[in-house]
């Protein structure tokens, strides 16, 4: 495989849209949520978030998309909300190499933040890996759970 120092980036467009609600569909289940919704309800979704506050960012070798990143500036913070490799490309850096660019070239200097699923261990560990530092935890109670 190619070394991930040879990743290219550009801003995702209409075109990319399917190709973004799938792998978004993908990492709900990589990452164990519960979010039920289908690739044409994701789809719709982003299309909403791409026309507001959030863009994404395509990562690509050699021609072949490899990753996505989607996320959103506000005036004291950048927050990353889905960061997606493709399953076959994992392990190789190319989730690393995406983050670089994020932070070396796109992303101005600010307070950089992610949230996680507790149960998404490799998530936790890449980002880790990074430099983020756990924040805060988020708790629930499901309705019908026993308390
Ligand atoms: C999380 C994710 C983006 C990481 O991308 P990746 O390209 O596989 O990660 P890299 O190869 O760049 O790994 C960089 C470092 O992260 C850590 N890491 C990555 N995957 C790991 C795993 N499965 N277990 C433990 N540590 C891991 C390691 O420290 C690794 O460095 P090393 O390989 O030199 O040990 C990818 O696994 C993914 O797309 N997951 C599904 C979607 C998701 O959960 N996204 C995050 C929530 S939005």
């Amino acid at each position: 495989m190619r070394e991930p120092s040879e990743l290219l980036h550009r801003f995702a467009g209409d075109q990319d849209l399917d190709l973004q609600a799938e792998w978004n569909h993908q990492l709900i289940r990589d990452e164990g949520h519960c979010n039920p919704m289908t690739v044409p309800e994701l789809k719709k979704r982003l299309e909403g978030w791409l026309v507001g506050e959030y863009k994404a960012v395509l990562f690509s070798l050699a021609n072949e998309v490899v990753a996505y990143a989607l996320y959103r500036e506000t005036s004291d913070e950048l927050y990353l909300r889905q960061l997606f490799v493709s399953r076959d490309r994992r392990r190789k850096g190319i989730g690393r190499a995406a983050m670089k660019i994020l932070m070396v070239q796109i992303w101005p200097k600010k307070r950089l933040t992610v949230e996680v699923l507790c149960k998404n261990t490799t998530a936790i560990e890449f980002y880790r890996s990074l430099g983020y530092q756990d924040y805060a935890l988020a708790m629930e109670i499901m309705p019908g759970s026993k308390t």
